[in-house]
């Protein structure tokens, strides 16, 4: 055994060598990596090997670039020289995958002459989702194995694929099952035979017959943008992957690595690509509490209870049911639950129908699913969350009630939106074990939770939310009890200034344009009427002070009946404008003493958004966000922030505090109202060139 760098080294099987990479956690491809690759292909060429098999340590392949080195001075050597030296080795070169092998990762693997996998490993280019491209020759390498719909599909998703999809399209040699072991002795024993065969060296860059059939195919092309269209509106990544796949079917091979090169380039420089950089690493960062170290004992949560089947309870339920935990989930009456399990039904058979589960799936995981009207049955649940209206009396009298069934240790969540978590705590005999898991809408869907630690809430009981949000998927951030917690409270000044400009001469489509053109998915209006614009409202209650309110008074539910802030389609669910709705609001505002008057596009965005960051600001300065970051991460994953733009901490620092504390200052004095009160914070980091993105008590 050699050490080559301090986490490559070179063994021997008989005349294989074999080169080992060791770089937790995930292998990346950083600059000690790269020198003990080359360094390696160089000395078994030399030492004369029959065969060189390159094999990872530890739980992955080789993840990708290490992306903490983008962004600085380039150390090391390339990677370029290594995937030529593999190419062009006079013997077999075998990888040997196991975990998965990403980015810059697979980008090596495409170098060796066969690939061997375990049968559990993926494959994908996920560069697309840092806003880059794979640049290391993956976008010319990668469709002339596997085909160029294949390779489109793969690099404007960055969607990891199995062993079984990789083994069809042509991207892996062999599958193995077995651990890290028996994959090591398979790609031994694949590069003997490879030997004694005298299986050809093949190049995968020399090869054309999986491109040709889309050369000068102009049609495949557009057709395949436009099917990505919506999904990838605003971001620049997905079209820089189709022209490089366009080049590999159009160019020769070392042409097509210079557009490669070029766009490459572009993309990495570009605001962009940092954005969504930062974005990858603060989701990662959001999932650690400063005082709760990782060895933190959880409980372990084998079966949860979910009270409440409504449009909340029914998706929550449905993320454990999905991960294979078994739910109890209880309603107040036998006809509410039948309502609720019906719809849960129905989602998964629409999952199902769509191909997205297996049809077998609709059954093994309702089977999962208890109902039960009676909350004795939560009594061997580890975690219960309530669902129910949202009520303060309701809430206290249902969290009496689960303290007096639930085990000892068990965790009590509210998924409440707004109430105080700690007047819920109060009310049982174990405040410590209570804590809000905010879901956003539709729960089975939304990446986001908001965990929300009360004043009481026990280190065990933090872990554990935190470590079942990881488990079902969520991304997890973890707030401080105030009213809307973080990401509501952020969107009611956002709402607040949304109305006054309505009322001011602007219109609900003019708001809702400018926030689609920033990259959000439909601005406040659209929104609302997604929503109901009913939700809170009585009729015997209201007084047509809002304009809402005479919405809500001239019928108008929102998208549900088909008349909101916008008039619905009622087939096709496409919204108009409404000049009846129009007149209301400009009637409604004369009323008010208000005189018409253009709005731009301009003061629309700024002050839709200058509020949010201000109170992100007091938020921070309050502690109720442990960092900047994790307000990007809420706002990415709850409420559509478009994630080209990082958040709305790090766009702030992007434009620049000083010129956002000016507007603050200029709107608060026009306009009064405790949303346009400087926070002092923000002054203090616009004065000092400070920045919201990194700021953490
Ligand atoms: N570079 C540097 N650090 C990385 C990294 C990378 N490529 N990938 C993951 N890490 C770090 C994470 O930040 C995290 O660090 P922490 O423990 O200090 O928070 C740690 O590795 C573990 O990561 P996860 O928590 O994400 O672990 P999981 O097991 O959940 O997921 C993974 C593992 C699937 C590999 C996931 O980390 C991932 O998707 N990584 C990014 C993969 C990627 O995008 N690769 C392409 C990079 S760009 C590239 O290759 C350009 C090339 O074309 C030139
Ligand atoms: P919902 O009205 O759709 O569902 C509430 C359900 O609770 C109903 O099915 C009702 O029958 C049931 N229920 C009421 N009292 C009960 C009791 N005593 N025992 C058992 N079941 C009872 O309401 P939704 O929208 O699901 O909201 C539930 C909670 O989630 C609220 O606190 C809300 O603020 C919060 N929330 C709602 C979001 C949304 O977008 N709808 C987003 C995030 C949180």
């Amino acid at each position: 055994m050699t050490e080559l760098t301090q986490s490559v080294r070179l063994e021997t099987e008989g005349s294989v060598a074999l080169i080992i990479v060791d770089n937790p956690p995930v292998n990346a491809l950083s600059w000690h990596v790269r020198a003990g690759l080359f360094e390696g292909m160089s000395r078994a060429v030399a030492d004369g090997a029959s065969a060189i098999v390159l094999i990872c340590d530890g739980r992955t392949f080789i993840a990708g670039a290490d992306i903490t080195e983008f962004g600085g001075a380039p150390k090391g050597p390339g990677l370029a020289e290594t995937q030529a030296a593999m190419e062009d080795a006079p013997v077999p070169v075998i990888a040997a995958i196991h975990g998965t092998a990403l980015g810059g990762g697979l980008e090596v693997a495409l170098c060796a002459h066969y690939r061997v996998a375990l049968g559990s490993a993926k494959f994908g280019l996920p560069e697309v989702n840092l806003g880059l491209l794979p640049g290391a020759g993956g976008t010319q390498r990668l469709p002339r194995l596997t085909g160029v719909p294949k390779a489109l599909e793969m690099m404007t998703s960055g969607r990891h694929i199995g062993t079984a999809e990789a083994l069809e399209c042509g991207l892996v040699d062999e599958v193995v099952d077995g651990d890290l072991a028996a994959l090591r002795a398979a790609a031994v024993a694949f590069a003997r035979r490879a030997v004694d065969e005298g299986l050809p060296l093949v190049r995968v860059r020399d090869r054309d017959d999986k491109v040709l059939p889309a050369r000068g195919d102009t049609k495949l092309f557009a057709d395949f943008r436009a099917s990505i269209a919506h999904r990838t509106r605003g971001f620049l990544a997905p079209e820089y992957n189709v022209r490089c796949v366009e080049a590999a079917a159009n160019l020769p091979f070392e042409e097509g690595m210079q557009v490669e090169a070029t766009l490459f380039r572009e993309v990495m420089s570009g605001s962009q690509s940092s954005a969504q950089r930062y974005a990858f690493f603060a989701e990662r960062a959001a999932n650690k509490v400063p005082d709760i170290p990782a060895d933190t004992p959880t409980v372990d949560v084998a079966r949860v209870g979910v009270l409440g089947a409504g449009t909340m309870g029914g998706g929550i339920a449905m993320n454990f049911a999905n991960v294979g935990i078994a739910v109890t989930i209880v309603e107040r009456d036998q006809e509410s639950l039948d309502r609720g399990l019906g719809v849960v039904r129905k989602n998964y058979e629409r999952s199902a129908s769509r191909g997205s589960i297996p049809a077998e799936a609709v059954e093994q995981r309702m089977a999962l699913i208890t109902g039960s009207t009676d909350k004795a049955d939560f009594a061997d649940c580890d975690l219960v969350i309530e669902a129910v209206f949202e009520n303060m009396d309701l809430k206290q009298s249902i969290f009496r009630e689960l303290d007096t069934i639930c085990k000892p240790g068990a965790v009590l969540a509210t998924n409440t939106s707004a109430l105080d978590v700690n007047a819920i705590a109060a009310v049982t005999s174990r405040p410590e074990s209570v804590i809000g898991m905010h879901f956003f809408s539709p729960a089975n869907v939304m990446k986001l939770l908001e965990v929300v630690r009360g004043s009481a809430s026990s280190p065990t009981t933090i872990a554990t939310a935190m470590a079942v949000a990881k488990r079902i998927g969520k991304i997890a951030a973890l707030v401080g009890v105030c009213n809307g917690f973080v990401g509501n409270r952020m969107l009611f000044m956002r709402g607040a200034e949304a109305e006054r400009m309505l009322l001011e001469g602007a219109t609900p489509a003019q708001i809702d344009r400018v926030l689609y053109d920033f990259g959000f998915p439909m601005g406040p209006f659209a929104m609302s009427d997604l929503a109901g614009l009913d939700i809170g409202w009585k009729a015997e209650r209201s007084t047509g002070s809002t304009i809402r309110e005479l919405m809500c008074e001239s019928g108008r539910r929102g998208q549900k009946n088909g008349r909101g802030y916008y008039t619905y389609d009622p087939d096709t669910r496409d919204k108009t404008p409404d000049p009846e709705v129009e007149q209301l609001i400009r009637d409604f505002a004369t009323s008010k003493g208000h005189e018409p008057r253009e709005v731009t596009d301009q003061e629309v965005l700024e002050r839709l958004l200058y509020p949010m960051i201000n109170e992100g600001a007091k938020i921070l300065d309050e502690g109720i966000a442990i960092r900047g970051s994790d307000i990007d991460v809420i706002w990415v994953n709850g409420y559509g922030w478009p994630l080209y733009r990082g958040g709305p901490m790090w766009w702030a620092d992007s434009v620049g505090l000083a010129e956002i504390v000016e507007r603050i200052r200029t709107y608060g004095a026009a306009l009064g109202g405790r949303h346009w009160e400087l926070s002092p914070l923000l002054e203090r980091l616009a004065a000092d060139g400070g920045q919201l993105q990194s700021f953490s008590r």
